[in-house]
């Protein structure tokens, strides 16, 4: 096993040298720029300061043997030799990120619960989507208008992307998901698109709240953190109306498995047997605490939990720069 260490971000993991560095890298949670992820493009080139590093079958076409001989690589193609230093600007914002339109098969169709489906949705293996934790793709299909649905899983490079999709009384796009949309039904993603994703370059505690499917993009945002070794403290409140509506045991997982994970479900309409909290779900956090000067939050799911949590957050020393938020509002124009 080979040590890959980023000097620009001090991060580190490790490869056994048999797959490309951009692979392990992605595999480890690091947002290592791609694009082609072929050996073309060349967004995936970076500087190695240290170690060697080989190409199976040639150099490349985007990379030239002056690069080569400058100590450039092309991290999609390239295999360590030895412990590797090199220099690459991981992504940090969005606007680092392409937003592409992309053709997608169903892969999976599967009902949580009762007003709740997963989709996992493939993307042609020559393609890849690079994205932030916590972003969301429009979902295009030519009988509808675009439907916008937050990425449930953490950036990687499987070519998956998991989508928990709400079903909406009388809402046409997601009567469709559920009646119609079946394992290998053909669509378009169109992202990945939003503000909402993961700072990493903060040192705060995190508190996500999520209401309903809001727990998509934080579900996202967890894994991510998880497969970073992240070590702040982050705080789930998951508010739902009843239990049946927590359509995933994962957060009490994470809990139990991760010393600084935390779990709170919060249920406003629960019946007698439940023994957690109850109640608006930002009304919790408010309990929980005092001061929310030193927090980052994170708040996704409908627009009046976002409104009212954001406006009660900072009478409670929240600082406004701090609150990241995704509002579900709805994409309906009222024409299709
Ligand atoms: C950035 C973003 C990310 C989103 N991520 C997710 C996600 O991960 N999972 C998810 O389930 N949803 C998500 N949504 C909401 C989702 O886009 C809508 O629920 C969906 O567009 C509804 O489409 P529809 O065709 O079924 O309803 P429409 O036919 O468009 O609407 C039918 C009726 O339902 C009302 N309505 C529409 N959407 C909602 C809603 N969300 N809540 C209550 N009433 C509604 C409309 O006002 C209209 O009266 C997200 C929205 C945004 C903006
Ligand atoms: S991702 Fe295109 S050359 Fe590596």
């Amino acid at each position: 096993m080979f040590t890959i260490e980023n000097q620009v971000t001090g991060k580190v993991f490790r490869t056994d040298g048999d797959s490309a560095i951009l692979d392990d890298a992605l595999i480890h949670g690091l947002n290592f720029p791609y694009g082609c992820q072929k050996g073309f493009c060349g967004k995936c080139k970076a500087t190695i300061i240290e170690g060697e590093v080989g190409y199976e079958g040639g150099i490349p076409n985007g990379i030239t043997p002056e690069e080569v001989a400058d100590g450039m690589a092309l991290l999609c193609q390239c295999r360590a030799k030895s412990d590797v230093a090199l220099v690459i600007d991981e992504l940090n914002s969005v606007a680092d990120i392409e937003v592409r339109t992309l053709p997608c098969k169903v892969q999976s169709i599967e009902r949580l619960n009762h007003d709740v489906t997963q989709i996992f949705l493939k993307i042609p293996n020559a393609e890849s989507l690079q994205y932030l934790a916590g972003q969301y793709i429009d979902l295009i299909h030519p009988d509808f208008e675009p439907r916008a649905f937050s990425i449930a899983n953490a950036p990687g490079n499987d070519g998956l992307i998991d989508l928990h999709v709400r079903l909406i009384e009388g809402g046409k796009f997601t009567n469709f998901i559920f009646n119609q949309l079946r394992e290998k039904s053909l669509l378009q993603l169109e992202g990945p698109k939003g503000d909402f994703f993961f700072r990493e370059d903060s040192k705060k505690p995190v508190i996500l709240m999520a209401g309903g499917t809001g727990f998509a993009p934080i579900k996202s945002i967890v894994e991510h953190a998880i497969a970073t070794k992240l070590d702040r403290s982050i705080y789930i409140y998951w508010g739902v109306r009843n239990e049946v509506d927590l359509y995933m045991d994962l957060p009490q997982q994470w809990a139990n498995e991760n010393d600084n994970i935390h779990f709170v479900p919060v249920l406003s309409q629960s019946n007698e047997d439940w023994q957690g909290r109850k109640g608006f779900v930002h009304k919790s956090i408010l309990r929980d605490f005092e001061d929310l000067t030193g927090y980052e939050i994170y708040a996704c799911g409908p627009p009046e939990m976002v409104k009212s949590a954001a406006k009660s957050f900072v009478e409670q020393g929240m600082i406004q720069d701090n609150f990241f938020s995704d509002a579900f509002v709805f994409a309906f124009t009222g024409k299709k």
